[in-house]
Protein backbone atom coordinates (compact mmCIF):
# COMPACT_ATOMS: atom_id res chain seq x y z
CA UNK A 1 0.00 0.00 0.00
CA UNK A 2 1.08 3.37 -0.86
CA UNK A 3 3.07 5.46 1.94
CA UNK A 4 0.36 8.56 3.32
CA UNK A 5 1.93 11.77 3.39
CA UNK A 6 1.03 14.37 5.95
CA UNK A 7 3.84 16.84 5.80
CA UNK A 8 5.00 17.89 2.57
CA UNK A 9 8.65 19.47 2.20
CA UNK A 10 9.14 21.77 -0.68
CA UNK A 11 13.01 23.33 -1.77
CA UNK A 12 14.24 25.19 -4.87
CA UNK A 13 17.59 24.22 -5.42
CA UNK A 14 20.52 25.67 -7.80
CA UNK A 15 19.83 28.93 -9.92
CA UNK A 16 16.65 30.41 -9.19
CA UNK A 17 14.17 31.22 -12.13
CA UNK A 18 11.23 33.28 -12.49
CA UNK A 19 8.12 31.30 -11.93
CA UNK A 20 9.54 29.53 -8.67
CA UNK A 21 7.44 31.62 -6.54
CA UNK A 22 4.29 31.08 -8.30
CA UNK A 23 5.28 27.04 -7.83
CA UNK A 24 6.54 27.30 -4.43
CA UNK A 25 2.43 28.95 -3.28
CA UNK A 26 0.86 26.45 -5.75
CA UNK A 27 2.40 23.75 -3.59
CA UNK A 28 1.24 25.34 -0.41
CA UNK A 29 -2.16 25.97 -1.18
CA UNK A 30 -3.10 23.02 -2.89
CA UNK A 31 -1.56 21.06 -0.42
CA UNK A 32 -3.03 22.70 2.66
CA UNK A 33 -6.55 22.48 0.15
CA UNK A 34 -5.92 17.96 0.13
CA UNK A 35 -5.59 18.64 3.88
CA UNK A 36 -1.58 18.44 4.40
CA UNK A 37 0.52 20.54 6.46
CA UNK A 38 3.63 22.29 5.03
CA UNK A 39 7.17 22.45 5.58
CA UNK A 40 9.20 25.16 3.71
CA UNK A 41 13.01 23.95 3.84
CA UNK A 42 15.42 27.40 2.82
CA UNK A 43 18.39 27.44 1.07
CA UNK A 44 18.15 24.14 -1.10
CA UNK A 45 19.73 21.04 0.43
CA UNK A 46 22.17 23.34 1.98
CA UNK A 47 19.00 24.48 4.35
CA UNK A 48 18.06 20.88 4.98
CA UNK A 49 21.49 19.93 6.01
CA UNK A 50 21.22 22.65 8.43
CA UNK A 51 17.39 22.30 9.29
CA UNK A 52 16.48 25.48 8.36
CA UNK A 53 12.51 24.33 7.81
CA UNK A 54 9.42 26.44 8.73
CA UNK A 55 5.82 25.75 8.62
CA UNK A 56 4.12 27.54 6.02
CA UNK A 57 0.84 28.74 5.79
CA UNK A 58 -1.62 29.98 3.08
CA UNK A 59 -0.87 33.68 4.21
CA UNK A 60 3.09 33.14 3.49
CA UNK A 61 2.40 32.97 0.24
CA UNK A 62 0.40 35.86 -0.86
CA UNK A 63 1.70 38.32 -2.32
CA UNK A 64 4.67 36.21 -4.51
CA UNK A 65 3.16 34.92 -7.34
CA UNK A 66 4.41 37.82 -9.49
CA UNK A 67 7.76 38.27 -7.58
CA UNK A 68 10.78 36.64 -9.37
CA UNK A 69 13.51 34.97 -7.28
CA UNK A 70 12.24 32.22 -4.40
CA UNK A 71 11.12 33.26 -1.01
CA UNK A 72 12.91 30.04 0.07
CA UNK A 73 15.73 31.50 -1.53
CA UNK A 74 18.26 28.62 -3.16
CA UNK A 75 22.25 27.28 -2.89
CA UNK A 76 24.43 24.56 -4.48
CA UNK A 77 25.63 21.85 -1.54
CA UNK A 78 28.49 19.78 -2.19
CA UNK A 79 28.13 18.39 1.10
CA UNK A 80 24.41 16.88 -0.32
CA UNK A 81 26.18 15.42 -3.24
CA UNK A 82 27.60 12.29 -0.89
CA UNK A 83 26.19 9.54 0.65
CA UNK A 84 26.78 10.85 3.86
CA UNK A 85 24.73 14.14 3.58
CA UNK A 86 21.66 12.50 1.65
CA UNK A 87 21.10 10.09 4.75
CA UNK A 88 21.64 12.88 7.14
CA UNK A 89 19.28 14.63 5.09
CA UNK A 90 16.59 11.82 4.87
CA UNK A 91 16.89 11.80 8.56
CA UNK A 92 16.13 15.31 8.72
CA UNK A 93 13.04 14.78 6.94
CA UNK A 94 11.66 11.94 9.01
CA UNK A 95 12.58 13.99 12.45
CA UNK A 96 10.30 16.33 11.24
CA UNK A 97 7.94 14.33 10.09
CA UNK A 98 8.39 15.38 6.13
CA UNK A 99 7.04 12.23 4.22
CA UNK A 100 7.86 14.00 0.89
CA UNK A 101 9.65 16.30 -0.46
CA UNK A 102 8.70 18.95 -3.87
CA UNK A 103 12.25 19.80 -5.38
CA UNK A 104 12.09 22.28 -7.34
CA UNK A 105 15.41 22.66 -9.82
CA UNK A 106 17.41 21.59 -12.56
CA UNK A 107 18.94 17.91 -14.00
CA UNK A 108 21.62 18.29 -10.56
CA UNK A 109 18.70 18.83 -8.13
CA UNK A 110 16.68 15.99 -9.49
CA UNK A 111 19.53 13.72 -8.74
CA UNK A 112 19.72 14.75 -5.33
CA UNK A 113 15.63 13.81 -5.15
CA UNK A 114 16.41 10.36 -6.62
CA UNK A 115 19.04 9.95 -3.70
CA UNK A 116 16.57 10.85 -1.11
CA UNK A 117 13.72 8.90 -2.48
CA UNK A 118 15.70 5.70 -2.57
CA UNK A 119 16.47 6.66 0.78
CA UNK A 120 12.47 6.49 2.08
CA UNK A 121 11.48 10.12 1.86
CA UNK A 122 9.33 10.28 -1.42
CA UNK A 123 10.02 13.03 -3.90
CA UNK A 124 8.91 14.87 -6.66
CA UNK A 125 10.95 17.32 -8.90
CA UNK A 126 9.69 20.21 -10.72
CA UNK A 127 11.66 21.47 -13.29
CA UNK A 128 12.95 24.98 -12.26
CA UNK A 129 15.61 26.87 -14.81
CA UNK A 130 16.20 29.63 -17.07
CA UNK A 131 18.08 27.15 -19.34
CA UNK A 132 15.30 25.02 -20.71
CA UNK A 133 18.36 22.24 -20.59
CA UNK A 134 15.70 19.43 -18.87
CA UNK A 135 15.30 16.40 -21.48
CA UNK A 136 12.07 15.25 -20.35
CA UNK A 137 9.98 18.42 -20.91
CA UNK A 138 9.56 21.08 -23.12
CA UNK A 139 9.06 23.39 -20.38
CA UNK A 140 11.17 24.69 -17.81
CA UNK A 141 9.58 27.08 -15.37
CA UNK A 142 11.43 30.63 -15.84
CA UNK A 143 12.70 30.06 -19.37
CA UNK A 144 9.85 32.10 -20.73
CA UNK A 145 10.15 35.15 -18.71
CA UNK A 146 14.35 35.47 -18.90
CA UNK A 147 13.95 35.23 -23.22
CA UNK A 148 11.40 37.96 -22.69
CA UNK A 149 13.93 40.00 -20.59
CA UNK A 150 16.64 38.80 -23.09
CA UNK A 151 15.01 39.80 -25.97
CA UNK A 152 13.62 43.26 -24.71
CA UNK A 153 17.74 44.25 -23.48
CA UNK A 154 18.95 42.54 -27.25
CA UNK A 155 16.13 44.93 -28.89
CA UNK A 156 17.60 47.80 -26.86
CA UNK A 157 21.50 46.87 -27.72
CA UNK A 158 20.67 46.51 -31.52
CA UNK A 159 19.68 50.29 -31.46
CA UNK A 160 22.51 51.83 -30.37
CA UNK A 161 24.54 49.61 -32.50
CA UNK A 162 22.17 50.31 -35.83
CA UNK A 163 22.92 53.74 -34.96
CA UNK A 164 26.75 53.53 -34.80
CA UNK A 165 26.90 50.81 -37.60
CA UNK A 166 28.62 47.82 -35.51
CA UNK A 167 28.77 44.47 -34.35
CA UNK A 168 27.18 43.21 -31.51
CA UNK A 169 28.45 40.56 -30.03
CA UNK A 170 25.61 39.96 -27.10
CA UNK A 171 26.31 37.08 -24.59
CA UNK A 172 23.03 35.10 -23.09
CA UNK A 173 23.14 32.58 -20.45
CA UNK A 174 22.15 28.84 -20.72
CA UNK A 175 25.36 26.68 -18.71
CA UNK A 176 26.40 24.01 -22.00
CA UNK A 177 22.60 24.73 -23.39
CA UNK A 178 21.46 27.14 -26.36
CA UNK A 179 18.18 27.33 -26.20
CA UNK A 180 18.21 30.90 -24.85
CA UNK A 181 20.54 31.75 -27.22
CA UNK A 182 18.65 30.13 -30.32
CA UNK A 183 15.23 31.69 -28.95
CA UNK A 184 17.00 35.12 -29.05
CA UNK A 185 18.73 34.89 -32.35
CA UNK A 186 15.19 34.29 -33.96
CA UNK A 187 13.42 36.64 -32.15
CA UNK A 188 16.24 39.43 -32.60
CA UNK A 189 16.86 38.81 -36.43
CA UNK A 190 20.34 38.44 -34.79
CA UNK A 191 22.78 37.85 -38.17
CA UNK A 192 25.05 34.66 -36.14
CA UNK A 193 23.64 32.90 -33.60
CA UNK A 194 26.23 30.69 -31.83
CA UNK A 195 25.49 27.70 -30.19
CA UNK A 196 27.67 25.12 -28.22
CA UNK A 197 25.76 22.21 -30.03
CA UNK A 198 26.61 23.72 -33.53
CA UNK A 199 29.54 25.95 -33.12
CA UNK A 200 32.45 25.17 -35.07
CA UNK A 201 34.65 27.48 -33.80
CA UNK A 202 35.38 28.58 -37.53
CA UNK A 203 35.85 32.70 -37.02
CA UNK A 204 36.50 33.15 -40.64
CA UNK A 205 33.02 32.20 -41.15
CA UNK A 206 32.31 35.04 -39.24
CA UNK A 207 34.26 37.28 -40.80
CA UNK A 208 33.07 36.87 -44.11
CA UNK A 209 29.68 36.89 -42.90
CA UNK A 210 30.03 40.62 -40.96
CA UNK A 211 32.03 41.88 -44.45
CA UNK A 212 29.34 40.33 -46.53
CA UNK A 213 26.40 41.78 -44.68
CA UNK A 214 28.14 45.43 -44.83
CA UNK A 215 28.78 45.67 -48.99
CA UNK A 216 24.91 44.62 -49.28
CA UNK A 217 24.05 48.04 -47.02
CA UNK A 218 23.31 46.09 -43.33
CA UNK A 219 23.91 48.88 -40.46
CA UNK A 220 24.35 46.59 -38.14
CA UNK A 221 25.23 43.05 -37.49
CA UNK A 222 24.05 41.31 -34.37
CA UNK A 223 25.89 37.79 -33.17
CA UNK A 224 24.12 36.15 -30.26
CA UNK A 225 26.56 34.48 -28.41
CA UNK A 226 26.09 31.73 -25.76
CA UNK A 227 27.79 31.32 -22.92
CA UNK A 228 29.04 27.61 -23.48
CA UNK A 229 31.26 29.56 -25.94
CA UNK A 230 31.86 32.51 -24.07
CA UNK A 231 34.78 34.61 -24.64
CA UNK A 232 32.73 37.48 -26.54
CA UNK A 233 35.16 40.11 -25.20
CA UNK A 234 37.92 39.00 -27.31
CA UNK A 235 35.87 37.61 -29.82
CA UNK A 236 34.65 41.55 -30.30
CA UNK A 237 38.31 42.27 -30.35
CA UNK A 238 39.63 39.90 -33.16
CA UNK A 239 36.68 40.25 -35.24
CA UNK A 240 37.06 44.51 -35.36
CA UNK A 241 40.77 43.46 -36.08
CA UNK A 242 39.59 40.96 -38.97
CA UNK A 243 36.72 43.41 -40.15
CA UNK A 244 37.48 46.88 -39.64
CA UNK A 245 33.71 47.11 -38.28
CA UNK A 246 33.60 48.89 -34.69
CA UNK A 247 32.87 46.03 -32.77
CA UNK A 248 31.34 45.97 -28.99
CA UNK A 249 30.32 42.31 -26.96
CA UNK A 250 27.31 42.67 -24.49
CA UNK A 251 27.45 40.36 -21.79
CA UNK A 252 23.89 39.93 -20.06
CA UNK A 253 24.64 38.07 -17.34
CA UNK A 254 22.37 37.85 -14.16
CA UNK A 255 19.92 39.87 -15.12
CA UNK A 256 17.89 37.09 -17.09
CA UNK A 257 17.61 35.60 -13.94
CA UNK A 258 15.37 38.20 -12.19
CA UNK A 259 11.94 40.16 -12.85
CA UNK A 260 8.89 39.48 -12.86
CA UNK A 261 7.46 36.25 -14.22
CA UNK A 262 5.69 35.91 -17.63
CA UNK A 263 1.76 35.02 -17.66
CA UNK A 264 3.06 31.81 -18.88
CA UNK A 265 5.74 31.50 -16.61
CA UNK A 266 3.05 31.91 -13.35
CA UNK A 267 0.52 29.59 -15.00
CA UNK A 268 3.06 26.94 -15.74
CA UNK A 269 4.52 26.96 -13.19
CA UNK A 270 1.52 26.59 -10.95
CA UNK A 271 0.17 23.92 -12.50
CA UNK A 272 3.09 22.01 -11.75
CA UNK A 273 3.12 23.07 -8.41
CA UNK A 274 -0.42 21.54 -7.35
CA UNK A 275 0.58 18.68 -9.79
CA UNK A 276 3.48 17.60 -7.58
CA UNK A 277 1.24 17.66 -4.71
CA UNK A 278 -1.23 15.39 -6.38
CA UNK A 279 1.23 13.02 -6.98
CA UNK A 280 2.55 12.96 -3.74
CA UNK A 281 -0.93 12.30 -2.47
CA UNK A 282 -1.19 9.25 -4.60
CA UNK A 283 1.68 8.06 -2.96
CA UNK A 284 3.93 8.98 -6.34
CA UNK A 285 7.65 8.95 -5.99
CA UNK A 286 11.11 9.49 -7.50
CA UNK A 287 8.94 11.28 -10.36
CA UNK A 288 9.32 14.55 -12.54
CA UNK A 289 6.86 17.37 -13.65
CA UNK A 290 6.65 17.89 -17.31
CA UNK A 291 5.31 19.38 -20.04
CA UNK A 292 5.03 17.48 -23.70
CA UNK A 293 3.01 17.52 -26.76
CA UNK A 294 0.71 20.20 -24.98
CA UNK A 295 -0.11 18.34 -21.60
CA UNK A 296 1.70 17.93 -18.29
CA UNK A 297 3.13 14.57 -17.92
CA UNK A 298 4.71 13.29 -15.06
CA UNK A 299 7.86 10.90 -15.59
CA UNK A 300 10.09 8.73 -13.68
CA UNK A 301 13.52 10.59 -12.22
CA UNK A 302 15.70 7.72 -13.30
CA UNK A 303 14.48 7.48 -16.61
CA UNK A 304 14.31 11.68 -17.09
CA UNK A 305 17.51 11.74 -16.37
CA UNK A 306 18.91 9.49 -19.15
CA UNK A 307 17.21 11.38 -21.76
CA UNK A 308 18.72 13.51 -24.47
CA UNK A 309 17.78 16.32 -25.33
CA UNK A 310 18.98 18.37 -28.56
CA UNK A 311 18.89 21.93 -30.12
CA UNK A 312 15.08 21.87 -32.59
CA UNK A 313 17.02 21.39 -36.12
CA UNK A 314 14.39 22.92 -38.27
CA UNK A 315 14.64 26.17 -36.10
CA UNK A 316 18.23 26.41 -36.07
CA UNK A 317 18.40 25.77 -40.22
CA UNK A 318 15.91 28.12 -40.88
CA UNK A 319 17.51 30.99 -38.42
CA UNK A 320 19.76 31.11 -40.70
CA UNK A 321 17.26 32.51 -43.68
CA UNK A 322 15.54 34.36 -41.67
CA UNK A 323 18.38 37.01 -41.33
CA UNK A 324 19.46 37.41 -44.62
P1 LIG B 1 20.64 22.36 -11.11
O1 LIG B 1 19.69 21.71 -10.18
O2 LIG B 1 20.15 23.67 -11.59
O3 LIG B 1 21.09 21.43 -12.21
P2 LIG B 1 23.17 22.00 -9.75
O4 LIG B 1 23.73 21.06 -10.76
O5 LIG B 1 24.07 23.07 -9.22
O6 LIG B 1 21.92 22.79 -10.26
O7 LIG B 1 22.62 21.11 -8.55
C1 LIG B 1 21.97 21.72 -7.45
C2 LIG B 1 22.27 20.94 -6.20
O8 LIG B 1 21.73 19.62 -6.33
C3 LIG B 1 23.73 20.72 -5.90
O9 LIG B 1 24.35 21.82 -5.28
C4 LIG B 1 23.66 19.54 -4.96
O10 LIG B 1 23.31 19.95 -3.66
C5 LIG B 1 22.52 18.72 -5.56
N1 LIG B 1 23.09 17.67 -6.42
C6 LIG B 1 23.69 17.83 -7.62
N2 LIG B 1 24.15 16.65 -8.09
C7 LIG B 1 23.83 15.72 -7.15
C8 LIG B 1 24.06 14.31 -7.03
N3 LIG B 1 24.69 13.62 -7.97
N4 LIG B 1 23.60 13.72 -5.92
C9 LIG B 1 22.95 14.41 -4.95
N5 LIG B 1 22.74 15.72 -5.01
C10 LIG B 1 23.16 16.39 -6.08
O1 LIG C 1 21.40 27.40 -14.59
C1 LIG C 1 21.05 28.75 -14.60
C2 LIG C 1 22.28 29.61 -14.81
O2 LIG C 1 21.89 30.97 -14.80
C3 LIG C 1 23.08 29.29 -16.07
O3 LIG C 1 22.51 29.85 -17.23
C4 LIG C 1 24.42 29.87 -15.71
O4 LIG C 1 25.45 29.18 -16.36
C5 LIG C 1 24.52 29.63 -14.22
O5 LIG C 1 23.19 29.43 -13.75
C6 LIG C 1 25.15 30.76 -13.47
O6 LIG C 1 25.27 30.41 -12.14
P1 LIG C 1 25.70 31.40 -10.98
O7 LIG C 1 24.49 32.14 -10.53
O8 LIG C 1 26.24 30.50 -9.92
O9 LIG C 1 26.71 32.35 -11.54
Amino acid sequence: MAKEINTIGVLTSGGDAPGMNAAIRAVVREAIAKGKKVKGIKRGYAGLLQEEIIDMQAKDVSDIIQRGGTILQTARCMEFTTPEGQQRGAEICKKHGIGGVIVIGGDGSFKGAQKLAALGINTIGLPGTIDLDIACTEYTIGFDTAVNTAMEAIDKVRDTSTSHERCSIIEVMGRGAGYIALWCGIANGAEDILLPEKYDYDEQKLVNHIIENRKRGKQHHIIINAEGIGHSSSMAKRIEAATGVETRATILGHMQRGGNPTCKDRVYASTMGAMAVDLLCEGKSNRVVGYRHGDFEDFDIDEALAMEKGIPEYQYEISKNLSL
